[in-house]
C-alpha cells in the first residue's frame, strides 16, 4: 500500500494448485457417485487444523479462463501490517498470535447485538467455496480459493434496524502478539467500512478459510473480510468488532491518505491513483501484465450498487 514499490515475485506457481484442482476432481467424481464407496457420503472437500478443527464447505467454481494463484503465493505475499510492512514479514510474524478464544462482537444500529464465538460462524452447513480474483491497489492480483459464509447471513442474524447505513469493522488490537502495532505506521486498530447495500451483497464474505483449510495467520486468520470488486485493502483481516451505524466509518488507509485511498475504492481502471495508474495489474507468477477490469470484472452484480454515483468522486 505505501511507499515502496512491490518486489518481484519468483516464479513458483502451479504445483500445488494443481494437486488443488486434483483432489477437486477427486471431490467431482466422489459427488456424481464414482467413488462413493471411498468417501463419506456428503461429499464436501474438508481440511482441518489445530484448534477449529475440519472444515465442510460447499465446493464453489473457478470462474472461466481464470488460474488458481498457488497457495504457497497466497501465504507468503501478504499485507498484513500488525506484523511488518514487507510482503514477507505476516508470513514470518503472524505464528505469535493466540487464535483462540476468539470472538466477533456485532453491535449498534441492529435488534439483536451479539458476540459470537468463531466456531459457531464455521459450523457445518455455514461455508461456502468462492474463487476471486483479488486485485490489490499496489497493482498485483491473484485467483484465491476463499472458504466463507456471505457477510449478510450474519448481519441476518443480529436484525439490523431501519438507521443502519453502514458497516464499520475492526481488526484485533493485541501489540504484545501483533508487534507491527508497536509502530506508528497505521492508527490501530485496523478499520475498514462499507455501506449497508455492499455489505449484503452475495459476493460480500467473511472468509474462514483458503484452499481447503482455516485461514494461516497470515491471511487474516480466523475471520476477514472478502470484497471481491474492491481493491484487497478493503478486506480487513482478524475482525473482532462489526458495527452497524448511520454515518460512514473511518477507515484506516483513508485516514493515513485521504487523498489517495477513498472509501469506496472500486477497482476502476479509469480512476488512476494519484502516484501511478490502475489500467493494468501483475497476476502474481505472471512475467506479463494484463488489463485490469472495472469492478475487477464483477460489474454485473455490483454496477447498479453505484447507479448515478460519479465514480471518479467517489473512488
Ligand atoms: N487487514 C489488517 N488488519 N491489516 C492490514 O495491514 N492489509 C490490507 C488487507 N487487510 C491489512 C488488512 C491490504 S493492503 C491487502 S492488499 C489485503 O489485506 C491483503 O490480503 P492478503 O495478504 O490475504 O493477500
Amino acid at each position: 500500500m505505501l511507499i515502496r514499490p512491490t518486489k518481484p515475485v519468483p516464479e513458483n506457481e502451479v504445483t500445488d494448485a494443481r494437486l488443488w484442482l486434483g483432489r477437486r476432481q477427486v471431490i467431482a467424481a466422489a459427488a456424481t457417485g464414482l467413488l462413493a464407496a471411498s468417501l463419506p457420503a456428503a461429499a464436501t472437500p474438508s481440511g482441518s487444523a489445530p484448534g477449529l478443527g475440519a472444515l465442510s464447505f460447499t465446493p464453489g467454481k473457478l470462474p472461466a479462463g481464470e488460474t488458481l494463484t498457488s497457495r504457497d503465493k497466497i501465504t507468503s505475499y501478504n499485507n498484513f501490517y500488525e506484523f511488518g510492512t514487507d510482503k514477507s514479514d505476516p508470513a514470518e510474524n503472524a505464528g505469535a498470535l493466540k487464535v483462540l478464544p476468539w470472538t466477533v462482537t456485532v453491535e449498534g444500529e441492529c435488534h439483536k447485538p451479539g458476540q459470537f464465538a468463531i466456531e459457531d460462524l464455521i459450523k457445518p452447513g455455514s461455508l461456502q467455496e468462492r474463487i476471486y480474483r483479488h486485485r490489490c491497489v499496489e497493482g498485483w492480483s491473484m485467483v484465491i480459493p476463499w472458504i466463507g459464509l456471505p457477510l449478510a447471513s450474519l448481519l441476518g442474524r443480529v436484525e439490523p434496524t431501519g438507521n443502519a447505513k453502514y458497516v464499520a469493522f475492526e481488526t484485533l488490537l493485541r501489540p504484545s502478539e501483533m508487534t507491527g502495532q508497536n509502530s506508528h505506521v497505521l492508527d490501530w486498530p485496523y478499520r475498514e467500512g462499507l455501506r449497508l447495500d455492499e455489505a449484503m451483497n452475495d459476493l460480500t464474505l467473511l472468509a474462514v478459510g483458503l484452499y481447503g483449510d482455516v485461514l494461516p495467520n497470515q491471511n487474516g486468520t480466523p475471520i476477514r473480510l472478502v470484497v471481491p470488486w474492491k481493491y484487497g485493502f478493503k478486506g480487513a483481516k482478524s475482525i473482532v468488532r462489526i458495527r452497524l451505524q448511520e454515518q460512514m466509518p473511518q477507515t484506516s488507509w483513508n485516514m493515513y491518505a485521504p487523498g489517495e485511498y477513498g472509501f469506496y475504492s472500486n477497482v476502476n481502471p479509469d480512476v488512476d491513483h494519484p502516484r501511478w495508474s490502475q489500467r493494468k495489474e501483475r497476476r502474481v507468477g505472471e512475467v506479463f501484465r494484463r488489463e485490469t477490469l472495472k469492478f475487477n470484472g464483477y460489474g454485473e452484480q455490483v454496477a447498479s450498487l453505484y447507479a448515478g454515483m460519479d465514480l471518479k468522486v467517489n473512488y
